[in-house]
């Protein structure tokens, strides 16, 4: 709904576009049984797509797959509300994620 003019630039945030509720309904609500949710941009899109996703995807699976299995118990060992998430950084994430077993 904006117009870019020619020589405008635009700087665009592939992060946002994964809360776009038009694309994923509910999209700030953490749900990995979604069942239409493909078209997210987390590895990029068309000619600079992620080179390494199946690798990562695959990583993924192994690394929670078997951390699950050899500790069944892991829960959070801190409020969620305590946890300092990554708002400043390029690329999200969190700084430390205190664990017990
Ligand atoms: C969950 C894990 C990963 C995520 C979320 C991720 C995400 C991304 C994103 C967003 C881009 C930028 C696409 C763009 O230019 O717009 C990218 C590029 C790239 N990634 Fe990954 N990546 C992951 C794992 C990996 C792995 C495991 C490898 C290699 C072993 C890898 C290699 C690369 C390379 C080489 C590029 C540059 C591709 C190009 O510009 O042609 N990535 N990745």
């Amino acid at each position: 709904g904006t117009t870019i003019r020619a020589g405008e630039g635009i700087l665009p945030l592939n992060n946002s576009a994964n809360h776009d509720e038009s694309v994923f309904p509910d999209a700030d609500t953490l749900d990995i049984r979604r069942e239409d949710a493909r078209s997210h941009l987390a590895f990029g899109y068309g000619i600079h797509q992620c080179i390494g996703q199946n690798l990562g995807r695959i990583e993924l699976e192994i690394v929670y797959g078997t951390l699950f299995k050899r500790i069944p118990d892991l829960k959070l060992a801190a409020p969620l509300s305590e946890l300092k998430f990554k708002d400043d950084a390029m690329v999200y994430g969190i700084y430390e994620l205190p664990v017990t077993w």
